[in-house]
């Protein structure tokens, strides 16, 4: 893929990642779609949370892909599928937070002390916040090896997203274990690939060890 190919398909999947705001834009405004029902502010926060948690796993599937495919400059895309993330669960938030409570703090503060699904939410909203405030190319320079592990913090997040998820889910309990179902195949894979790493490792170094034994 070339650098040029490259910066098209990124102006292609921005505009993607702005279509389901762009979608919820006016079916606000009741040009698209059925509009957002008669509690349009319960179905903006539902909307905005999903779309968040749906920018998360493809975030987090970016790597697997990549390594199961080959296509090394899939990584090109996952900052921005990452900030993406960032932007709707902050959305998902601000709509609460705004339109819901109208930005009464104690009110908001009791909710976050009070309904566990929110103080989970909320605990994975400001997990998120260092992680888009270091996604720059100098952050990651600072930080060196410690970005990576600070980032290894979105798999904490993506399981108190679907936590949270779960937990305010009334009766229907399909579409959140649908999302736990997701997520888990993607840490196995994770975790397969950290173990066989390791593994990889271990056995390079006992054969370099035997070697020097064997023709000291
Ligand atoms: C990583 C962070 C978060 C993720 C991934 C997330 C995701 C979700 C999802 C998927 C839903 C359900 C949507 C549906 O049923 O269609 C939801 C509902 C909701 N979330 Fe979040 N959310 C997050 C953070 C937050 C935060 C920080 C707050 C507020 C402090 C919040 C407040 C709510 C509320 C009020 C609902 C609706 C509950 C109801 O209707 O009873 N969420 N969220």
């Amino acid at each position: 893929m070339t650098a040029k190919n490259i910066r098209a398909l990124k102006v292609l999947v921005f505009l993607a990642c702005l279509a389901p705001l762009g979608k919820l834009g006016l079916e606000i405004f009741g040009l698209a779609g059925l509009g957002l029902g008669a509690n349009p502010i319960e179905e903006l926060i539902h909307r905005l949370g999903k779309w968040g948690l749906n920018f998360l796993l493809i975030t987090l599937a970016v790597t697997p892909l990549r390594k199961l495919t080959g296509l090394n400059w899939l990584i090109r895309f996952r900052r921005m599928l990452g900030l993406f993330t960032f932007f709707y669960i902050l959305m998902h938030f601000l709509t609460y937070a705004g339109l819901d409570q109208r930005f009464d703090i104690p009110v908001i503060v009791e909710d976050i002390v009070e309904r566990p699904y929110i103080t989970l939410g909320m605990s994975a909203l400001l997990l998120l916040l260092p992680l888009a405030l270091t996604s720059t190319n100098g952050m990651m320079r600072r930080l060196g090896r410690r970005w990576k592990k600070l980032h290894r913090l979105v798999y904490v997040i993506a399981g108190l997203g679907v936590w949270h998820f779960y937990w305010q889910v009334k009766e229907d309990i399909l579409e959140p274990s649908i999302y736990i179902c997701i997520l888990t195949v993607l840490m196995g894979y994770r975790i397969l690939a950290r173990w066989r790493r390791q593994r990889a490792t271990r056995s390079a170094y006992q054969r370099s060890d035997h070697e020097r034994t064997a023709h000291p």
